[in-house]
């Protein structure tokens, strides 16, 4: 049986931050992630509702996190005009030990699930177009969607959900972003 069909993905409790945060410093091989994560975490925007976690017999081995955006300055992701309903996976990795092993994109499909069920029209990453194609992700700018801030355009990618969405430029709403290099 391939390990990856041993990992349980549920969202994240309050208990798993020390875990999420050590497989962060372990995936990234620096604390700037964890570190950004955890100012998140205290951000009124934050809701343990945008963490996932995978669970490999009772160890967390890898993690994903969704995060709100703006677009053109407003809330992407607002009831009142459902129209704009855009977030950013903030994140998603896998501790060294498990990597190559698909955990990642099991996470990683755990979030998009997610983002399908809460009628999200897109949802965008920056990070290698190399991993993130095969789940449909492509470049953000064939979707007018273009990023408010400075990095390697053809690493700002877009996963469209819905046919009609937003465009406009893309700002993060908490500071965990950019931080979450390309893969
Ligand atoms: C990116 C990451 C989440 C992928 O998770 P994973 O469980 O290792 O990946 P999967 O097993 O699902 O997929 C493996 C495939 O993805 C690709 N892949 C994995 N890591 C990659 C990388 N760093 N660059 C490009 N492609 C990569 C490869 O094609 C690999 O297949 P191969 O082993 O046959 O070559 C994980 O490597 C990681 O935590 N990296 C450090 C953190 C990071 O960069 N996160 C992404 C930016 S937010």
């Amino acid at each position: 049986m391939h390990i990856a069909d041993d990992l349980i993905v549920r969202v994240e409790r309050d208990t798993d931050h020390s875990a999420v945060d050590n497989v962060l410093r372990d995936a990234f091989g620096h604390r700037d992630v964890a570190d950004a994560v955890q100012t998140a975490r205290r951000s009124e925007l934050y809701t343990s509702s945008l963490g996932f976690v995978g669970d490999l017999c009772d160890e967390i081995v890898a993690m994903a996190l969704l995060a709100p955006v703006t677009v053109d300055g407003l809330r992407a992701v607002d009831t009142v005009h459902p129209g704009a309903n855009i977030m950013a996976l903030a994140t998603v990795a896998v501790a060294k030990t498990y990597q190559r092993k698909g955990l990642g994109a099991v996470v990683l499909k755990a979030a998009i699930r997610t983002a399908q069920l809460r009628g999200l029209s897109t949802l965008v990453v920056v990070g290698d177009p190399r991993y993130f194609r095969r789940f449909g992700f492509e470049p953000a700018s064939k979707v007018g969607l273009t990023p408010g801030f400075d990095i390697d355009p053809d690493t700002f990618l877009a996963l469209p959900i819905k046919e009609l969405a937003e465009t406009g430029v893309v700002a993060y709403s908490m500071p965990i972003m950019r931080l979450a290099t390309p893969a």
